[in-house]
């Protein structure tokens, strides 16, 4: 294009964060235990229990976010601070606290976008089977009923699950509370099934309760290469991409099982029972946008057969793209990766929402994108992450290439708002626009310092995106 279109006037400019990786206050005012307070942390994630205490310091964040000219902030809720056994009785501490962050939020014009469930299963479900006992499903439509009914008039978007094809493909990257094996791929697809379901009820009861609010599911969407144009490296490659994200959005936008997927399932014997009534429910529950979090691509080869189909290099996110027998990560020479080998892919992005949009034909909104490094507090007393701003500026004009291309983008909220703990690296790896002053043991004075990114992309929120 001679002229790439402009981001419309109304984009949604955002940030994000989740609730156990950034509230911290574990088990204050009546939470509940989630499976994440019940995981065997590995050493260097036992900052959880205070996070970025964002619980207590959140009149502070969100200032501070209005500063950054945030136009949305995209956070979880936890289900354990609503319901403290994942169903029964009603915590209304914790329904005051999110009250008062969203109307903190709408104070000074940041739209919150609300996730009901981000890993933080309730661990009194668990006890019961989590999501593979049938009961979750109507304990989560319950709950997504809770927020409809108390938030529904001031919250205009809702995500439903994050990242379930994460949970189902990888759940030891999400973590496996102690004690607990990880789940069979039987197990698995069950609960990827219940999920749905559950999905499908929440979206249905949204558009009931909050006529003018919009539900979306919120997966990890990556685009795939195939290592050669070998046509086994090819057929591998489309493998991959079916499992790992069609299969699980054309169930939350058609309702309907991909072949590709149930034939894999029935020849392993993993296929879930679906019971009267709940193809119904998925198929009702339709969504109004995709959200879709994106890092990276993966490059696809055929399976080798062996143990080489999942990369034995410990940290490296290639160790979650394999799957034995059905195909393998392979390195590509074309890009770079982050210090925890994350494969750095702008072009991945544009590539991703053109095939998302072209697919499903509904406007789409990035919830989750950005670089986690172990940033530095300088003896300026600054950040200077020059990568970050490097990462999103690339990705925000990849942005713009797709909206050039026809793709309807609503809004972007990189990951993430501020210094989160992150998933399995703890804190000595960072994400956020405004550092957090706490080491990964030493919880030093938590405060607040804007980092060179923060300065940055409020000039580009500002510009509307122009200037970058
Ligand atoms: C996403 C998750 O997959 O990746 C976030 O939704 C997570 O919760 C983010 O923090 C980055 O991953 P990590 O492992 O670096 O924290």
């Amino acid at each position: 294009y001679t002229n790439l279109k402009p981001f419309p006037r109304d984009f949604l400019w955002g940030a994000s964060t989740s609730a156990y990786q950034v509230e911290g206050a574990w088990n204050e005012d009546g939470k509940g235990k989630s499976v994440i307070d019940m995981m065997d942390h590995p050493e260097g994630t036992a900052g959880f229990t205070v996070a970025s205490d964002h619980y207590h310091h959140y009149k502070e964040d969100i200032k501070l976010f209005h500063e950054l000219g945030l136009k949305a902030y995209r956070f979880s809720i936890a289900w354990t601070r609503i319901l403290p056994e994942g169903s029964g009785t009603i915590n209304e501490k914790g329904l005051a606290h999110y009250e008062r962050v969203i109307d903190e939020l709408l104070h000074y014009g940041i739209e919150p976008i609300v996730t009901l469930y981000h890993f933080d299963l309730p661990y009194a479900l668990e006890e019961k089977g989590g999501w593979n006992n049938r009961e979750t499903i109507d304990d989560f439509a319950n709950y997504a009923r809770i927020l409809f009914e108390r938030f529904g008039d001031k919250v205009t978007h809702w995500l439903t699950i994050n990242e379930q094809n994460t949970l189902i493909l990888h759940p030891g990257a999400v973590g496996i509370p102690k004690g607990g094996s990880s789940p069979s791929k039987k197990e698995l697809y069950t609960q990827n099934h219940h999920m749905l379901v559950a999905q499908g009820k929440a979206m249905s009861l949204c558009h009931e309760l909050c006529p003018h609010a919009k539900i979306g599911p919120a997966l990890n969407m990556t685009s795939m290469y195939q290592a050669t144009s070998k046509p086994a490296d090819a057929i591998a490659a489309h493998n991959w991409e079916t499992l790992r994200g069609w299969s699980f959005l054309d169930l939350a936008v058609h309702g309907r099982y991909n072949r590709l997927l149930w034939s894999y399932l029935e020849e392993n014997g993993w296929t879930p029972v679906i019971e009267e009534g709940d193809l119904l429910a998925i198929q009702q529950g339709q969504p109004d946008f995709i959200a879709i979090n994106y890092y990276s691509t993966a490059t696809i080869a055929e399976s080798r057969g062996d143990s080489s189909d999942v990369s034995p290099r410990a940290g490296d996110q290639q160790i979650m793209l394999g799957e034995p027998g059905v195909y393998r990560p392979e390195e590509n020479p074309y890009v770079n990766k982050t210090k925890y080998g994350w494969v750095i892919d702008p072009v991945g992005l544009r590539l991703t929402l053109r095939k998302v949009y072209e697919r499903y034909h509904l406007p789409i909104i990035i919830t989750e994108n950005g670089i986690g490094a172990p940033d530095e507090l300088t003896e300026d007393g600054a950040i200077h992450d020059e990568y970050r701003i490097d990462f999103i500026q690339a990705h925000l004009e990849q942005i713009q290439w797709a909206l050039s291309d026809g793709v309807e983008v609503f809004g972007y909220c990189p990951w993430a708002a501020m210094d989160v703990v992150s998933t399995h690296q703890g804190y000595a790896k960072r994400y956020g626009f405004i550092y957090v002053n706490r080491g990964e043991f030493d919880l030093k004075d938590m405060s607040r310092i804007k980092k060179d990114s923060f300065y940055w992309y409020q000039r580009v929120i500002t510009s509307n995106g122009n200037e970058r």
